[in-house]
């Protein structure tokens, strides 16, 4: 697939690393002259190139935002007409004070995601766990793979997103439509307090097991 990447930080560059290594077209977006972490990106995992957001966003199937979620408003209203019809992973999470909810929970950062750009097909993915699980999604020695928890209302736009996260390496989990996403973001929000305020390991992922 075409992949385009909004935010090459902790979470944007390695998700973008592992799709390159498994054949993907990712190109990281020039979100300014001199970005550090784009430059990194790009030193560390010679498959990817970077090109102006717009051009990127026009390029690609499929748009990972992996960007502060204070800085989506900036980053996405620019890009609102290039991004109309093509898939949005959303991966951030809007985080308040105290570890709390930063829309207050009364809808999820995704659906704010979505509000702003209205045409994108908007997906909620990569978002549960700290970045530690995204540079490295193995967890040798289980028959199970980390599940990773995917919610969106377009149905097609998920069959994509669900393979990316195949690719990257763990179980895609589909929990329904957007609305799901305010609870993926508690979630979140959980294994950071567990992990992060807690003092618990990073090496921490949830399997889905059936019967
Ligand atoms: N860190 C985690 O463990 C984790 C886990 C799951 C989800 N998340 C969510 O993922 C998102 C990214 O987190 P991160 O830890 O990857 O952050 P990060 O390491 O700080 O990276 C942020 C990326 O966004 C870019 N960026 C920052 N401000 C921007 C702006 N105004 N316009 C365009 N680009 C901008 C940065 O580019 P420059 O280098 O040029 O500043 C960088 O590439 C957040 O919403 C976070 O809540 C984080």
């Amino acid at each position: 697939m075409k992949i385009a990447f909004l935010g090459a930080g902790q979470v944007g560059a390695p998700i973008a690393r592992h799709l390159a290594d498994a054949g993907h077209d990712v190109v990281l977006a020039e979100s300014r002259e001199g970005s550090a972490s784009v430059a990194a990106a790009l030193q560390r995992a010679p498959k990817l190139r970077a090109a102006p957001a717009d051009e990127a966003v026009r390029g690609a199937e499929v748009v990972f935002l992996a960007t502060p979620f204070g800085a989506n408003e900036s980053v996405l209203r620019p890009l609102a007409d290039a991004l109309a019809g093509r898939v949005l992973v959303d991966c951030t999470n809007p985080v308040g004070a105290g570890l709390s909810h930063g829309l207050k929970s009364e809808r999820a950062g995704s659906e704010y995601v979505q509000s702003l750009v209205p045409g994108a097909k908007v997906v909620k993915a990569f978002s549960i766990y700290g970045f530690e699980n995204f540079e490295n999604p193995a967890y040798p020695g289980y028959a199970l793979r980390p599940a990773m928890l995917f919610c969106g209302d377009d149905r097609d736009a998920k069959a994509r997103v669900a393979t990316l996260i195949g690719d990257v390496g763990f179980e895609a989990v589909d929990v329904g439509g957007l609305a799901q996403a305010l609870h993926l973001e508690h979630m979140t929000l959980l294994w950071v307090r567990m992990v992060r305020a807690g003092g618990g390991s990073p090496n921490l992922v949830w399997g889905a097991l059936r019967r």
